[in-house]
């Protein structure tokens, strides 16, 4: 896993908005267009922006980028403003100028939860595979909505949300009764076959979610720490989360001393 400290979420949001530009120019020089995987909360919204704005600088065409979101509520109409479909769209489609047809969610009112999650995953092959996975991270080590104790090798399916979780997100919602107790998110399985995986956190209420997933252990207590097992994994992270890992000081060693022909 590569661990990149910088020193505030700014210089979060530009570093992993210009890993993923060099995704979508690599796809673009090979003549076909990437497929990103995208996630919701609060700390990709800056790489959204950021990503949105060297497309422009540099005419980076995203029209036909493919894109797979994480995860979704069940029960929320997709025209409710905190449904993911709602804020993919208003995050990540009209910033980056995506075509919404090409834009994926995972289907949160399904009649059939389990088999619109069957056709999700395949839709996902079908597409090619994920280029790179955008992911944050939950207080609790969360990812996607993979919560403390989801199998390692679980695929998209219906899962209860954590307590936690619920009351951590009653914040867009008007009152903790409003957030679904259900959703659909992609597996821990799902996210480890994305070709590259990209984790950006910000500030101290992640540090020990960061700690837990980079220095470990591999633990279903700590979904994150699967992306050990990922072989092109980078997570991109400020100063305050990073605060609590024991080999800070190598990370960014690392960094100023990149062995020869590594990513
Ligand atoms: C949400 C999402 C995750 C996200 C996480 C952290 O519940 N399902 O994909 O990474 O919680 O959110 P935030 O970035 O707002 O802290």
């Amino acid at each position: 896993m590569r661990v990149i400290i910088v020193e505030n979420a700014a210089q979060v949001a530009n570093a992993a908005a210009e890993h993923i530009a060099q995704v979508v120019r690599s796809c673009a020089a090979a003549d076909r267009a990437a497929v990103l995987g995208v996630a919701t909360g609060s700390s990709p919204i800056g790489t959204y922006n950021a990503l949105a704005e060297i497309a422009r600088a540099e005419q980076l065409d995203l029209s036909e980028v493919r894109a797979f979101a994480l995860d979704e509520y069940v029960g929320l109409d997709r025209e409710h403003p905190e449904s993911y479909h709602a804020v993919i769209h208003r995050t990540v489609t009209e910033p980056l100028g995506l075509n919404p047809a090409h834009v994926h969610v995972p289907d949160g009112l399904a009649a059939d939860l389990y088999e619109a999650c069957q056709s999700y995953e395949t839709a996902i092959t079908n597409a090619g595979g994920v280029d790179l996975q955008l992911l944050g991270i939950g207080a609790n080590g969360h990812i996607g909505f993979n919560e403390p104790t989801s199998s390692l090798a679980s695929r998209t399916r219906p899962k209860t949300l954590a307590p936690q979780t619920r009351v951590d997100n009653a914040r867009f919602f008007d009152s903790l009764d409003q957030v679904p107790v259900h959703c659909v998110t992609q597996g821990i399985g799902t996210i480890l076959d994305a070709r590259k995986a990209l984790l950006v956190a910000q500030g101290e209420s992640k540090a020990e979610a960061v700690a837990a997933m980079i220095e470990g252990p591999l633990s279903s207590m700590c979904p994150a720490s699967a992306l050990q097992l990922h072989p092109d994994a980078t997570v991109i992270i400020d100063r305050e989360a990073a605060a609590m890992l024991t080999l800070r000081d190598y990370y960014e060693h690392i960094e100023l001393h990149q062995p020869h022909g590594s990513k």
